[in-house]
């Protein structure tokens, strides 16, 4: 499946940013009678807004990368189109960030998981910090992982 993906960092703003707002509008906020203001929107602006499409270049998934600081990076809205759940873009996304996060120099990536998709994370290798919280009326949990930055040695 991954290979008929393509992961994009979108601009802040442009009509295809405004297409990942409107897929986490239907998959997080709907569902919970919640949607998003301007204010929370704008907070994003210096955010990494990564796009992912099919071949037939529809978009399937989105996320926002926050960098927290100059070693964590947060991965958040993690959001596919309800009829492609389950045919591997999420994980495809979660290694794209994965590549972005190592490419310029964190050591952790770190997020909230919903109850329900923690155990897509631990899949991914991510583990359970501490203990649950509610956020946007959810169970979550934060989960981490470090990356792995080490230079590859070559003989
Ligand atoms: C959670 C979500 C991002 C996962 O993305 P996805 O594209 O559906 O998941 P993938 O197909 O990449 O799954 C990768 C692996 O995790 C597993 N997995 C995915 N979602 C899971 C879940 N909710 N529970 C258990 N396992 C899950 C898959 O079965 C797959 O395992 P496999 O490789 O052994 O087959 C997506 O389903 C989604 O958008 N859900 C609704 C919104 C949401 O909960 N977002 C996360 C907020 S923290």
């Amino acid at each position: 499946m991954s290979k008929n993906l393509i992961a994009i960092e979108v601009e802040f703003g442009t009509p295809a940013h405004d297409e990942t707002v409107k897929l986490r509008d239907d998959i997080l906020r709907k569902p919970l009678g919640l949607a998003f203001t301007p204010e929370q929107l704008s907070k994003e602006y210096a955010d990494i807004h990564l796009a992912c499409y099919n071949s037939q270049h529809d978009l399937v998934g989105c996320l926002v990368l926050a960098r927290l600081d100059n070693k964590e990076l947060k991965m958040r809205q993690v959001a596919v189109r309800e009829d492609c759940q389950r045919m591997g873009i999420g994980q495809f996304m979660v290694e794209e960030s994965e590549n972005i996060a190592q490419r310029d120099g964190f050591e952790k990536m770190v997020l909230h998981a919903r109850n329900t998709a923690v155990p897509f994370y631990l899949k991914l290798d991510y583990k359970k910090i501490g203990k649950p919280f509610t956020e946007v009326k959810l169970k979550h949990y934060k989960m981490e992982k470090t990356m792995s930055n080490q230079e590859v040695i070559k003989n």
